[in-house]
């Protein structure tokens, strides 16, 4: 017996569907700047939603949400009021959860109610087939890293990070005209990219605990324009693409 994530009801259980325990596993690091552009964007939300709903048929699905713009607002207001780094990475999280709440409402009855707040707790929620939508966990670290330990807890076979970028570049593509984009890389060389002091301004790069444990578990990150619904398609089924993969 297993449960399948109806595409137009809650999640049900189907006895002796051909993909029983064998469905894949993929977790989406969805940038807030993807959920919250700069114009207000609902239909996106629709769309994106469907296209989850498909896949969620036979591939189970783990969205991680950034926070974006409203993380950075209360973090920059937060540390003109002399918040701890503990109490603004708070703030954070707590953009990060409104935003996958966000997510959630347009999933409707596809994802659960209530946001994760632990991996342990996203993981029991992909138990039950439905879309799992959570943001941040605890301090210290980005989305990009809860995304990479919800990928080694439940196994995912790849990691998309849907950014504002559409792949990894050379140099920041938003500095630098001529930065080329790099179409594959080693978790090794994206490690060495984020410590050569460049890493802080480069967008679109997985966050480095992220990379770390991508590197350990030898989970493929695939790097991806995050507003392009065919690329994130492709992404999803692994692939080909016109971002980043790195791997190996
Ligand atoms: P993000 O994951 O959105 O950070 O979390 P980011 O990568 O800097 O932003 P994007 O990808 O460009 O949107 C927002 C902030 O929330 C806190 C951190 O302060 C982070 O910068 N946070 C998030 C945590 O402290 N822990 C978490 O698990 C997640």
């Amino acid at each position: 017996m297993f449960y399948h994530a109806a595409p137009a009801g809650r999640a049900r259980i189907i006895k002796g569907h051909p993909f029983a325990g064998r469905m894949e596993r993929v977790v989406i690091s969805l940038g807030g700047s993807i959920i919250n552009p700069e114009e207000r964007d609902g239909e996106f939300l629709n769309q994106l939603s469907s296209l989850l709903r498909k896949f969620a048929q036979d591939h189970e699905i783990y969205v991680v949400c950034g926070g974006g713009k409203i993380a950075r607002y209360y973090i920059n207001t937060g540390r003109e009021l002399n918040a701890s780094e503990d109490q603004l990475d708070e703030l954070g999280i707590g953009a990060t959860r409104l935003n996958a709440r966000l997510l959630q409402l347009a999933l409707g009855n596809v994802a659960e109610g209530t946001i994760p707040h632990t991996i342990e707790e996203a993981a029991e929620q992909g138990r039950k087939g439905i879309i799992v939508v959570m943001g941040g966990t605890t301090p210290g670290h980005t989305t990009d890293g809860v995304s990479a330990a919800l990928a080694e807890r439940v196994g995912a076979a790849r990691i998309v990070n849907a950014t504002a970028v559409d792949g990894v570049y050379s140099d920041d593509p938003w500095k630098v005209k001529d930065a080329k984009k790099i179409h594959h890389m080693t978790f090794q060389q994206l490690l060495d990219m984020l410590g050569d002091g460049h890493g802080a301004g480069r967008s679109g790069v997985f966050d480095p605990m992220g990379a770390d444990i991508a590197l350990r578990c030898r989970i493929p990150v695939l790097v991806i324009a995050g507003r392009d619904l065919e690329e994130m398609s492709q992404a999803i089924r692994g692939g080909p693409i016109k971002g980043t993969i790195i791997d190996g």
